[in-house]
């Protein structure tokens, strides 16, 4: 196979969703969705500025994953696990220097182990994740400075999932 076709192959399993948010609420809905579509060993990696709402996103997955509590930013312990109906690592890789430090604290354990991973930061060390993942950026439109709520939300997964879960979202959202 060339390279053209490979791409194009890729293309067949791979899409992506774009959704708009006007406010908080939506996307904790989003990722209530998302926490109730992921099956276990689901690998999330978020990708998005400081204060694009990553961690709003991750409070949504935990809701959906009947999770008790409520997720804070994990930043200065890299991994949170919490129980659910399937349990959640939320790691935060803000401060990781690299795939070695990952290695140090056994991260495969938890990439594949049957609970939900979600990793804010992901680009920070894009290697550590398998074809799998599910990708979702997250962006503020306009001006940095300006005190918007709106959100915009990119996801690529593989696509059987990915109709599934728009088809969820668009049962609680009006798209
Ligand atoms: N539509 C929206 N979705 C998510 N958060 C929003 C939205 N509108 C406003 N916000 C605000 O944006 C902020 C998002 O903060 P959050 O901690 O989730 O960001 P983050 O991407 O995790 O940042 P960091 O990189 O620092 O971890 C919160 O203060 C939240 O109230
Ligand atoms: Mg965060």
């Amino acid at each position: 196979m060339n390279a053209i076709n490979a791409v194009l192959n890729r293309k067949l399993v791979l899409n992506s969703f774009y959704i708009l948010l006007s406010k908080e609420a939506d996307t904790i809905k989003v990722g209530e969705v998302l926490g109730r579509s992921l099956k276990p060993g689901a690998i999330v990696a978020l990708k998005g500025e400081l204060g694009a709402g990553k961690t709003v996103l991750v409070k949504g997955i935990a809701k959906g994953l009947d999770v008790n509590g409520e997720p804070n930013s994990p930043t200065f312990v890299i991994m949170n696990a919490y129980e659910g109906r399937v349990p959640l690592y939320h790691f935060d890789f803000y401060r990781v220097s690299g795939v070695i430090e990952l290695q140090g604290i056994g991260y495969e354990d938890y990439f594949y182990d049957d609970g939900v991973t979600v990793v804010e930061w992901a680009d920070r060390v894009e290697g550590v994740f398998p074809e799998s993942a599910i990708w979702i950026e997250i962006k503020i439109p306009g001006k940095r400075n300006t005190n918007s709520n709106v959100r915009e939300i990119n996801v690529e997964g593989e696509e059987k999932w990915l109709s599934l879960f728009r088809s969820m979202v668009e049962l609680v959202l009006p798209i």
